[in-house]
């Protein structure tokens, strides 16, 4: 393992607590929800939170996707504090949990902290191996440009190479992130985003356009890619080639050209460069392997991060983001035991 610097990676995104339940399709219908939804709390869902917790005996696992990313990231780097977070949590006991969960994982959280209003959750609502997000983001909303511009924060950015920024931020502080952007385009490092949920790119669309210029990696799944093209008005579900109209979207730093990395479940990961398109399969899992698919998108970027920080070629950070998405899927959410044994 290469000794890689402390706080090398800085993630930005919602911090929430999983309220994590085994459901079946009738407490799904109760809310109107779908299997594979991932979708923000309106009023009718919020008596879902209290629901699970008197009738389902939920489990609490730390998320919000970026965390995720670097806790596993952090799992593959084995030395603690390779990676930052800030993200606002409120001052109640959820937060504690939270921010005790990631710094076990060795992430250096920075919360922001509000009185305004309680700790995001999302509830995770798990129908065999499927998995039904509905986030109420509550404490994450407040997250406000200040907290980036305490000098304290302003070093951790500074200090940074690496940024990573949920799509699912763009609905909280964009000035967050083009200021963020702006840092890693000052100084030529790798500024990262994630489509995060079809929801994104259609109900944020003039949000996400605003940071996009400034990404340098682009990840998203098919149906995120999709509803790109949809928002965009491109006549195509057609992968490769949204991914390459995407290459094509105005960009800020001229010295990088952009790449999009788009995964598709137990479908190959598809690499879109300037000039070339490569797949990487995914390994056939099991059917009686799998708990659930939660998390496994952040998981593959967590993967992909710990190898990118050590400088690996782009091949093998994505072969590690697969190997990190087949560890998650046969675990209940985004956790993980024991040394993370991935070989090169
Ligand atoms: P969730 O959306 O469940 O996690 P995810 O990491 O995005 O995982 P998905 O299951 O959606 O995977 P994907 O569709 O992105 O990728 P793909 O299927 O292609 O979200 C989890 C977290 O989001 C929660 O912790 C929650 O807190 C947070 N969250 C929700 N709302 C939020 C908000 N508003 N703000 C912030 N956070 C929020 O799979 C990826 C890879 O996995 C594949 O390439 C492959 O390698 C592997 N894989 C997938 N399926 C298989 C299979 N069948 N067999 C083998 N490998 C597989």
């Amino acid at each position: 393992m290469k000794d890689v610097k402390e706080g090398i990676v800085l993630g930005v995104c919602n911090a929430l607590l999983d309220i994590s339940a085994n459901v079946d399709e009738q407490f799904l219908k109760k809310y109107n929800l779908e299997r594979d939804n991932a979708i923000l709390a309106e009023p009718q869902h919020m008596p879902i939170y209290d629901d699970l917790i008197t009738h389902f005996n939920p489990d609490y696992i730390a998320g919000g996707s970026v965390q995720n990313s670097l806790r596993v990231a952090q799992w593959i780097l084995e030395k603690p504090n390779i990676t930052v977070y800030f993200g606002c949590v409120g001052d109640d006991k959820y937060a504690k949990i939270l921010e005790e969960r990631a710094k076990a994982d060795g992430v250096n959280v920075q919360y922001q902290h509000t009185s305004e209003a309680p700790t995001g959750t999302c509830a995770v609502l798990v129908t065999n191996t499927h998995r039904s997000l509905c986030a109420n983001l509550a404490a994450a909303i407040h997250f406000s440009i200040d907290h980036i511009q305490k000098p304290e924060n302003k070093k951790l950015i500074d200090n940074a190479e690496y940024y990573y920024i949920s799509g699912f931020f763009v609905a909280v502080s964009v000035p967050t992130i083009i200021e963020i952007a702006k840092t890693a385009l000052e100084h030529n490092r790798l500024f990262i985003m994630n489509l995060s949920a079809p929801y994104i790119p259609l109900a944020f669309k003039d949000a996400l356009e605003e940071c996009l210029p400034y990404v340098d990696i682009i990840f998203g799944n098919e149906g995120e890619a999709e509803a790109f093209a949809q928002a965009q008005n491109w006549d195509t579900k057609d992968l490769r080639e949204i991914g390459k109209k995407m290459l094509q979207l105005p960009k800020a730093n001229k010295k990088r050209s952009r790449v999009v990395i788009l995964t598709q479940g137990k479908d190959p990961v598809l690499l879109i460069e300037k000039d070339k398109i490569s797949e990487f399969n995914v390994p056939l899992l099991e059917h009686d392997k799998m708990v659930d698919t939660n998390g496994a998108g952040d998981a593959f970027v967590g993967g992909f991060i710990g190898q990118l920080v050590q400088g690996k070629s782009f091949d093998v950070c994505i072969r590690c983001g697969i190997w990190a998405a087949r560890q998650i899927i046969q675990r209940s959410g985004c956790t993980f035991e024991g040394k993370a044994d991935f070989k090169e």
